[in-house]
């Protein structure tokens, strides 16, 4: 008896009755951008895209740059289901004193945009990323 192929690749077979196809598990996101130098890659490029951006560079006056690539990167990380384990604040308590109105909210967005490009990710996986983004709006926008 000639015996199938083995499926390694996928994590699920879908069976009706003897009938079994093979479902692909999708490979997290983290991945499918290129993995840690990408995303770091990206981090870096988003600093120097948002400190050239003076629709918001005055909120970063006092940050220090180094810790906050290393918060963002493995936040973004963690919720692209890479390896990674985000141990920075909440949202809400990271941007509590910071006066960001939706504008600026758009305007980091907008630079996220630009610095996954030119990096090299494509349009649909930014938009994948950015949609993870999207729910802590609430929690950073004051007005
Ligand atoms: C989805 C959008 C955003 C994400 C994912 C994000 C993520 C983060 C993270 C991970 C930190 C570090 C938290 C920590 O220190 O424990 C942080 C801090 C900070 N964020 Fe955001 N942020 C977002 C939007 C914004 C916007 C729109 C602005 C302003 C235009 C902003 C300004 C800052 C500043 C200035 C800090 C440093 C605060 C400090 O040094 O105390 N963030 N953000």
């Amino acid at each position: 008896m000639k015996l199938r192929k083995p499926l390694a690749a996928c994590a699920l077979l879908l069976c009706m009755s003897a009938h079994c196809i093979p479902v692909h598990a999708e490979e997290p996101l983290f991945f499918r951008m290129g993995g840690e130098a990408k995303l770091k890659a990206a981090v870096d490029e988003l600093v120097v895209v948002m400190l050239a951006d003076e629709r918001i560079n005055f909120v970063f006056a006092n940050t220090e740059l180094t810790k906050f690539k290393h918060l963002l990167y493995t936040q973004l990380c963690e919720l692209a289901g890479g390896p990674c384990i985000y141990d920075g604040r909440d949202m809400r308590s990271a941007h509590a004193k910071l006066p960001i109105s939706n504008a600026h909210f758009n305007a980091l967005t907008e630079d996220l945009y630009l610095a996954f490009d030119r990096v090299g990710v494509s349009y649909s996986l930014q938009n994948q990323m950015i949609a993870l983004l999207a729910p802590m709006q609430r929690d950073i926008v004051k007005r």
